[in-house]
């Protein structure tokens, strides 16, 4: 049984692992997280009675604020999900995501060298790689080649993690997985944007030609990873996580309509995202090998299971549309 300091609890990955971590382990997990427009404490209505589990409302990148919580909780432990996590809102301004990506990760780290954490297990993105052509795969060698602001700042804090493993001899971990979706996840990325779009009889959105690919990966499969990685991973190493299900856009727009008995006539073609990565494809097998690790879901299966989630928690999502997911914390915690 451990201390399980784990940031970014409250968004979509981060609460998904919360959980998995209170079903399926013994382990005491503390949650901290700034509750940024991303967090939404509504996620875990189900653990928030656990008895192994407390949420601390805090900005990483405050390092005062972490000094007191590693000073209060002294995690054996820390599994760092917080981060500003839009492609597209890091075009737009991309200051959030220097400070909480690149100045929130290294507050942590100093924080968990100075309190002696054993263990740092940093959650990072295939998009680092760059983007891929038509063929071939990112392995855990393949050159950080990032080409948005967001893959930019979370490649710099994989720097900075590796620079604390090379001259502090820090036990981290670095994970690097593709696409997830699934349960919670904030309908600004593309599955849960257009199940709701879809739902709602709006159209849906789809950038340039649609021919983009992603490689599809459910959040429980990811997470399991993590898991993992965080248990019997070795330090200093980097760990790829994929779905090994490639899908062009359009054909996961247009699964998500025939899934919700919709016409395609809702498909709305938009101006491209500048600077839009072409294709993401992992090689996981490292992880396979080594950690014992394969993703569990099929993609049309998990699709199918995620469309009927949002079925069935319109509730959930339609609060985050109208902004009333933001009054919980208050409701629940207090006016803090
Ligand atoms: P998310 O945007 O849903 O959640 C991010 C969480 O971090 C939110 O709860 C937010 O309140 C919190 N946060 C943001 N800034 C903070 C700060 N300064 N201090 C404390 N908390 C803060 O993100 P997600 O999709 O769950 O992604 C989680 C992690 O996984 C990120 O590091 C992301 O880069 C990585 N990742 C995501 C994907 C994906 O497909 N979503 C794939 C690979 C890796
Ligand atoms: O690959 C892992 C990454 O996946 C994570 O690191 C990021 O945090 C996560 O946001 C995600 O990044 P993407 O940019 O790939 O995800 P997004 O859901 O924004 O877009 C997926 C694809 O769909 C991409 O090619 C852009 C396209 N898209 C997206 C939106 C929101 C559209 O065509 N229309 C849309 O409205």
């Amino acid at each position: 049984m451990s201390k399980i300091l784990v940031t970014g609890g409250a968004g979509f990955i981060g609460s998904n692992f919360v959980r998995m971590l209170l079903q399926g382990s013994d382990h005491h997990v503390v949650n901290v997280d700034a509750l940024t427009y991303a967090g939404n404490l509504e996620n875990l209505v189900d653990c928030e009675r656990h008895e192994r589990y407390a949420f601390v409302k805090a900005d990483i990148a405050d390092a005062a604020a972490m000094d007191a919580v590693f000073a209060a909780r002294r995690p054996d432990v820390v599994v760092h999900f917080a981060a500003e996590s839009h492609v597209d809102r890091s075009v737009l301004d991309a200051t959030a995501f220097v400070r909480t990506n690149v100045i929130g990760t290294q507050v942590l780290l100093d924080k968990a060298r100075v309190f002696k954490t054993q263990r740092f297990v940093h959650v990072s993105t295939d998009e680092v790689y760059g983007s891929l052509g038509a063929s071939g795969y990112f392995t855990e060698e393949t050159p950080i080649q990032p080409n948005s602001p967001y893959s930019a700042s979370k490649a710099s804090s994989d720097l900075m993690v590796r620079a604390a493993v090379h001259t502090h001899h820090m036990d981290c971990v670095i994970t690097r997985c593709s696409n997830n979706y699934g349960p919670f996840q904030f309908p600004e990325k593309l599955i849960p944007l257009m199940i709701a779009n879809a739902m709602e009889g709006k159209k849906l959105p789809v950038y340039g030609d649609g021919k983009n690919v992603r490689d599809w990966i459910h959040v429980v499969d990811h997470c399991a990873g993590i898991k993992k990685a965080m248990e019997q991973g070795r330090a200093g190493e980097v760990y790829n996580f994929g779905g090994d299900a490639e899908r062009e856009n359009l054909f996961v727009v247009k699964e998500i309509l025939r899934l919700l008995g919709k016409g395609e006539d809702l498909i709305h073609y938009v101006k491209d995202r500048p600077g839009h990565d072409r294709r993401y494809a992992m090689d996981s097998s490292k992880a396979c090998a080594t950690l014992g690790w394969r993703p569990a879901h099929t993609f049309e299966g998990g699709l199918r299971e995620t469309v009927a989630w949002y079925q069935q928690n319109r509730q959930w999502w339609e609060r985050v549309r109208s902004g009333a997911y933001q009054d919980y914390y208050k409701q629940q915690y207090g006016a803090r």
